[in-house]
């Protein structure tokens, strides 16, 4: 009996250890170290702080962080003895930069942190040991606020964790920026190079130069304008709003190139003095700043004057890319300053600039960072920090010239790109293939140390897809035309994924922990108000059992429905519920979404047709089905962006596969947006023995990130449009 008893009482401590043990720790991005103990603390109203006057802004932002949701208001402790939450700043005990230690137990919270910084991320882990609904800013009156009892330490691999933001091409707005901040915080993400400078728009008030903003803010006139900028309030509440949360706001100042709003509103600052306007599409000027005027470098002087004083970062950033040097090389005032100074290439006309204002930073007290070109174009003699778009190799340019690296690779960090190439896929970037989550997470970046080249990582988010004016797609989990939501999807989750390859060593860093860690941050967003791309449904394995395809899949979100078909159609809210593996005739058949709610859905798994069979013609680029052909006479377009990339000699080749009817093929017109390039007459019957046309194009205006369209023709014999197939494309030289 005595035995039993005993047992009995085991078995009941057992059940309070379960009850008391919170969820396992799931934090992005992943901490350093990680001890988890049986548990947890239950957050009250009547709980006090304490902290010195150093934590002071964090200690506000906790307690307004928990005040929203749970409407306990904080007070301050009299005595630190008796707090329950103790925040405190001891660089002696917390070594590491942006480091904290954050520990939770029966007695309390205490976050003790290097700096501000690591102060604000151990409150960022802090939020994401409570349930998701403590990020609302609305009382959440049914939720228990456990802790697990944890004691963490954590610091941040990388230095320069960041994001650049275009404003230039959209102005998103001081509200939106601030939102955008807020979220880079929550992981722990710390540079905003924010492009407030581009050929599409100025948005930042420099008082000397009124005309910046009264003209080079606008596309359009009147009332019809859009555009917008940021006074130099604004920029100081932008500011003041980033320096709690470890954000350092990098204004960039784009010149040479990238420009042409600036030399909209002051003619005399390019080679020509040519009047232009602000354009409405995205374009790539070729007016530079002209290097051989006087008043170009009083120009410059008087704009990073005014932007210096407003900044208060380290860094600023003078842009630099994509200039072509043409101007320059025709510009007689230019080529003086050439042969004074014994340049040869104009292109190195752009070293020398940079050295001119590398200097004039230098005595500012302030550092240099602009895309790769400001180190690629002539030797610059001040130590400098460059955004490397393009080869990751070219880190070693760097290195060899005394210059530091940021890693921005566009084939992996350019958020502007699809994730994926689904039909239905959001409209974006198409200079180059989609970047999934996992190609943006897995990129590969060697650990810092403080001899380390590289500083860190930088996700981009360019906004030329959706310059101002430019009519979005309508995508059903949006429901809304709206830009910042188009931004929000396409940043979230991947910014997430940058986040932690900044933040984490490559000991720490795992794919496999990530997603799963990942699965339960939608929620937090949700809360937070981000609009994200909902993931497809994991695949965990396909088999084939006999002739047919066996699915298993999980879940991509925590507590997310997965839907399902198995005749190729798209599911939608009332398909089958996936509860076990579904086998299928064929894998083409099998479509599945996460479902987070009927407006919250994502695209459906796709399985790409198998090409393999036509190899000998190249890249697929377009699919043409009954529904997108005319019946009888007609024109059907596809898109060729990212899949001719370059100028040169296409063969572009229409391939029937099935259908009852044949296909007349007729002129062939290329368009760059909506200009026409070349036109090429001929006319095929395709259908029947006769399956394959092909026609030969040569490319010769190819401009990265601008849409490029083929439109052909086409001629549905007999009436009825029952053709299907495919059109690729080979370069040929
Ligand atoms: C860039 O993508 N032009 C830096
Ligand atoms: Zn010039």
């Amino acid at each position: 009996m005595k035995y039993l008893k005993k047992l009995t009482s085991l078995a009941l401590w057992l059940m309070s250890c379960t009850c008391a043990w919170a969820q396992p720790v799931s934090i992005v991005p992943q901490p350093a170290h990680i001890e988890q103990q049986n548990g947890s603390l239950t957050l009250r109203a009547d709980m006090t702080m304490a902290y010195s006057a150093d934590c002071q802004p964090q200690a506000e932002y906790l307690r307004k962080a928990i005040l929203g949701a749970t409407a306990y208001n904080w007070s301050t402790a009299k005595k630190k003895s008796r707090a329950d939450v103790v925040l405190e700043i001891d660089a002696r005990r917390v070594t590491a930069a942006e480091g904290y230690n954050l520990t939770v137990d029966r007695r309390g919270i205490t976050i003790c942190a290097h700096d501000n910084g690591g102060l604000f991320y151990g409150i960022q882990t802090l939020l994401q040991l409570l349930p998701p609904a403590i990020h609302s800013k609305a009382l959440q009156p049914d939720v228990t606020w456990q802790v697990p009892y944890v004691s963490i330490s954590d610091a941040p691999n990388r230095p320069w964790r960041g994001m650049m933001l275009d404003v230039a091409r959209y102005f998103f707005d001081k509200e939106f920026v601030k939102h955008y901040i807020d979220m880079m915080a929550m992981y722990k993400m710390n540079k905003l190079q924010f492009h407030l400078i581009d050929d599409s728009g100025w948005r930042l008030e420099i008082k000397k130069y009124p005309r910046l903003t009264e003209v080079g803010a606008w596309a359009g006139k009147d009332q019809n304008r859009l555009g917008g900028y940021y006074s130099q309030d604004d920029i100081r509440e932008i500011i003041a709003y980033a320096a709690v949360r470890n954000v350092e706001i990098i204004p960039e100042i784009e010149f040479p190139a990238h420009m042409l709003s600036a030399v909209v509103a002051y003619p005399w600052l390019s080679c020509t003095g040519k009047q232009h306007e602000v354009p409405r599409q995205h374009f790539i000027s070729r007016d530079l700043l002209c290097v051989g005027k006087e008043s170009s470098y009083k120009f410059l002087a008087d704009v990073l004057e005014e932007t210096v004083n407003l900044f208060p970062s380290q860094y600023i950033n003078i842009g630099g890319d994509e200039a072509v040097y043409d101007r320059w090389n025709e510009c007689p005032l230019c080529r003086e300053v050439m042969k004074r100074e014994g340049i040869e290439k104009a292109s190195d006309l752009q070293g020398y600039l940079t050295n001119v204002v590398a200097n004039m930073m230098k005595a500012k007290g302030k550092s240099v960072v602009g895309w790769e070109e400001i180190i690629m174009r002539g030797e610059v003699s001040q130590p400098v920090v460059a955004v490397i778009w393009h080869e990751v190799a070219d880190t070693i340019k760097a290195r060899n010239t005394g210059h530091k690296a940021i890693l921005s690779p566009a084939t992996n960090l350019y958020l502007d790109f699809p994730e994926s190439k689904t039909p239905g896929e959001i409209k974006a970037a198409t200079w180059m293939p989609p970047i999934s989550l996992e190609k943006c997470y897995s990129m590969p970046v060697n650990d810092y140390s403080s001899a380390s080249t590289v500083l860190g990582v930088q996700g981009c988010f360019w906004s030329d897809q959706f310059i101002h004016g430019t009519i979005l797609q309508e995508l059903t989990p949006l429901n809304e035309n709206r830009s910042e939501n188009y931004a929000e999807y396409l940043s979230f989750p991947r910014l997430l994924a940058v986040a932690e390859l900044g933040w984490c060593s490559n000991a720490t860093r795992s794919w496999q922990s990530f997603k799963n860690r990942l699965s339960k941050q939608y929620a937090r967003l949700d809360y937070k108000g981000c609009n994200y791309r909902v993931p497809e449904p994991e695949i965990v394995k396909i088999t084939e059992v006999g002739d047919k395809v066996r699915f298993e899949l999980a879940p991509s979100v925590e507590g997310a429905t997965i839907r399902y078909t198995t005749d190729g159609s798209y599911p939608h809210s009332h398909s089958a519920v996936y509860t076990e593996p579904v086998t299928v005739e064929r894998k083409t058949d099998f479509r599945a979404i996460t479902e987070i709610d009927s407006r919250h859905y994502s695209l459906p798994l796709y399985f790409a047709p198998d090409f393999s069979a036509y190899k000998q013609y190249g890249n697929f680029v377009a699919e043409w089905k009954p529904v997108d052909l005319a019946s009888g006479k007609g024109t059907w377009r596809f898109e060729t962006t990212g899949t001719m990339v370059g100028n040169g000699t296409y063969d572009i080749t229409f391939v029937r596969t099935r259908g009852a009817k044949s296909l007349a093929l007729g002129k062939l017109v290329q368009y760059k947006r909506e200009e026409v390039l070349a036109s090429l007459p001929q006319s095929a019957a395709i259908g029947g023995d006769n399956a394959i046309v092909t026609y030969r194009l040569t490319q010769e205006a190819f401009e990265a990130g601008v849409p490029f369209y083929i439109e052909v023709e086409t001629e549905s014999k007999g009436g009825a449009t029952d053709t299907y197939g495919y059109v690729f494309v080979k370069k040929i030289d």
